[in-house]
């Protein structure tokens, strides 16, 4: 296993990130920082919600259509971006593997320890299946990839619809690291979440049990632990939003008192005013022909896009031209 990150955020980039985009206007985090362990946990809670219907609708086209991927494309080794606990994933190998055609899987994942457990139960079900863990951030670590062995290429999985957590420019800069770390031939399974009436999206991130809410406001609670930080989680109340322009779901904490916050860690101090947001995180919800066109423009060509039987998630399967 490749280790390229540091364990310890409050030493590494957490601290850089939270300068720039709390010390700046509009105020913002990187949605990397809600996944501690409680923000995973909470967004593994997320994925059972009633009215979380992305999780359930991408599983669903991989299981119709995981033999169609295969079938399309002539990878032999498996990248997994943001792979958590490949639970998803294991539909994806399943065909590749009654293929005769599963040689390598490369899990990358910002945790360790959820990687080690990954690469243990891939192990134990696909018996000579070479698992190289990467413990990495997709958008730094693209370069370590390990290379296409002779006359074979890969695929590369990108599900969840995590790429729309990035704005445009940084969906931009993302897929163009990726072609340049990929080889001519190369393959892209990219999930993405569809357009639909605005009541489903928000719903989906405004949920009844208020689990989003407790998932959005623990962003707070990691600085607060991590660098020493002093936020009152109850001084702020959760705002989700639909932006109809950018065609986003836009996830903030609007300060409901004015108040003064230190974050010693990052050297930093806070004056919010009544009102004053922080952007936490949005989640881009794409059409296909958005999807091609971001595509295409970094070098990769549609060759299909699967959807589930209500059009609400979209998989798109690509070649590197
Ligand atoms: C990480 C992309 C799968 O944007 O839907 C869910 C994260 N945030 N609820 C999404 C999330 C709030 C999620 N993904």
């Amino acid at each position: 296993m490749e280790v390229l990150i540091d364990s310890d955020w409050a030493s590494g980039s957490l601290v850089d990130d939270v300068r720039r985009g709390l010390g700046s206007h509009p105020r913002r985090l990187p949605p990397k920082w809600l996944y501690d362990d409680e923000g995973s946990r909470l967004f593994d809670e997320i994925t059972r919600l009633p009215e979380y219907y992305p999780t359930e609708a991408e599983r669903r086209i991989l299981l119709d259509h995981a033999a169609d991927v295969v079938a399309t494309c002539d990878a032999t080794t498996v990248v997994e971006l943001g792979s958590g606990t490949s639970d998803k994933t294991r539909t994806l190998l399943d065909a590749f593997a009654a293929a005769g055609r599963l040689r390598r899987f490369v899990p990358v994942d910002v945790s360790e320890q959820t990687l080690r457990d990954a690469a243990q139960m891939l192990g134990e079900r696909y018996p000579g299946l070479a698992v190289e863990a990467l413990v990495g951030d997709f958008t730094l670590h693209l370069s370590h990839l390990p290379a296409n062995e002779p006359g074979a290429h890969r695929l590369v999985a990108f599900l969840g619809g995590t790429i729309g957590n990035l704005y445009v420019e940084e969906r931009g800069a993302f897929l163009g690291a990726l072609a340049d770390s990929l080889d001519p031939g190369d393959w892209l399974l990219l999930g993405t979440d569809l357009v639909k009436p605005v009541d489903r999206l928000v719903a989906a991130y405004h949920d009844s049990a208020g689990v989003t809410d407790r998932f959005v406001r623990n962003s707070l609670a990691v600085l607060n632990r991590e660098l020493g930080a002093d936020f009152d989680l109850d001084a702020f109340s959760y705002v989700p939003f639909w932006d109809g322009h950018m065609e986003r779901m836009d996830l903030r904490l609007r300060a409901e008192a004015e108040q003064h916050v230190t974050v010693p860690g990052a050297g930093i101090e806070l004056d919010l005013a009544v009102g004053e947001e922080i952007h936490v995180e949005i989640s881009t919800k794409f059409r296909p022909d958005g999807i091609r066109a971001e595509l295409a423009a970094a070098g990769f060509e549609t060759v299909e896009l699967f959807t589930d039987p209500g059009d609400d998630f979209g998989l798109t399967l690509a070649r590197l031209g």
